[in-house]
């Protein structure tokens, strides 16, 4: 496993996405990614699964301090009582006292930056969360929260795979001191009909989702989440630290990325970055 130590955290570079997976099969999957080697999850309020996420740790008997739990404010809990509130309601449903990683799952049209960083910040120094960030943050909002409001900020989440350049944020987020968390890291199943992929993923014996998060893996401060509802693909998904890219393949999937972004929720997307 790849760890990214930033801050005085130690982060799981590989960990495991758990939207859409909810009731049997969440708590099933939480618990395969665990027995499997995983020891990061990726949850959120607004996916209504955090009840399961806590299941699934629970029936992995993988001691909490082991486990990198990583939770979301949903857009609707912004508001400085709202975040605590929230934040209380999740620590709930997960079964235990603090997350490590709180972040605010899309950049609020309507709350004020300040207001929400404010009151996690407090969450933060009452212990009910180790780390905050962001997700969905453009090289701008990051800006905004670091430099303007002086937020101390673990991570960015953001869509990141082959097929989508996050050059500009990623740089940005280095910039701050900052880690960048890939979602959709494997394209939702796409990297698997790519020519290209397919190609180094036969000269590695691996298959293309290999290849993708191996590429991912071997960026500095980037960590990745993949999704798999399947034993199979969450073992697959874990089994990348057995090989190293060549220089040149590598730049072969550098030169894949354009601008092939999956999720773009209409009201919520911010103005994004040119990549
Ligand atoms: N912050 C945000 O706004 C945001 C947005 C989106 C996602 N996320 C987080 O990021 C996580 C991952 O993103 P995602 O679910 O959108 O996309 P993803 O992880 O790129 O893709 C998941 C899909 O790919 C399939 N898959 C997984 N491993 C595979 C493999 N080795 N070979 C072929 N197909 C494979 C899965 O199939 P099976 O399930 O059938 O195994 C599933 O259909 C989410 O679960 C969530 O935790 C965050």
């Amino acid at each position: 496993m790849k760890f990214i130590q930033l801050k005085g955290a130690k982060v799981p570079a590989l960990g495991f996405g758990t939207r859409p997976l909810k009731g049997e099969d969440g708590v099933r999957a939480v618990r395969d990614a665990l027995e499997v080697g995983y020891r990061h999850i990726d949850t959120a309020q607004l996916y209504d699964n955090e009840a399961e996420v806590g299941g699934g740790v629970k029936q992995s008997g993988v001691p909490r301090g082991e486990i990198w739990i990583t939770t979301k404010l949903a857009n609707a809990n912004l508001a400085a009582k709202d975040v605590k509130r929230s934040a209380d309601e999740s620590l709930k449903k997960l079964g235990t006292d603090y997350v490590d990683l709180l972040l605010i799952h899309w950049p609020s049209r309507t709350v004020p930056m300040a207001e929400t960083l404010a009151a996690m910040a407090e969450l933060r120094a009452s212990g009910k969360t180790r780390f905050i960030g962001v997700s969905n943050f453009t090289v701008k909002l990051l800006a905004e929260a670091v430099e303007r409001h002086r937020a101390d900020l673990l991570c960015d989440q953001v869509e990141y795979h082959p097929f989508l350049s996050q050059r500009p944020v990623l740089a940005a987020s280095r910039r701050h001191g900052m880690m960048l968390t890939a979602y959709s890291p494997v394209a939702r199943g796409r990297v698997a009909d790519d020519a290209t992929l397919q190609g180094i993923a036969r000269k590695y014996g691996k298959s293309p989702a290999q290849i993708g998060l191996r590429w991912l893996m071997e960026q500095d401060g980037v960590a990745a989440i993949p999704k798999a509802g399947r034993r199979a693909h969450i073992e697959a998904n874990f089994a990348i630290f057995d090989f190293a890219l060549a220089a040149e393949d590598r730049a072969a999937i550098d030169a894949l990325a354009g601008g092939d972004r999956i999720v773009d929720i209409a009201g919520w997307a911010p103005d994004w970055d040119e990549v």
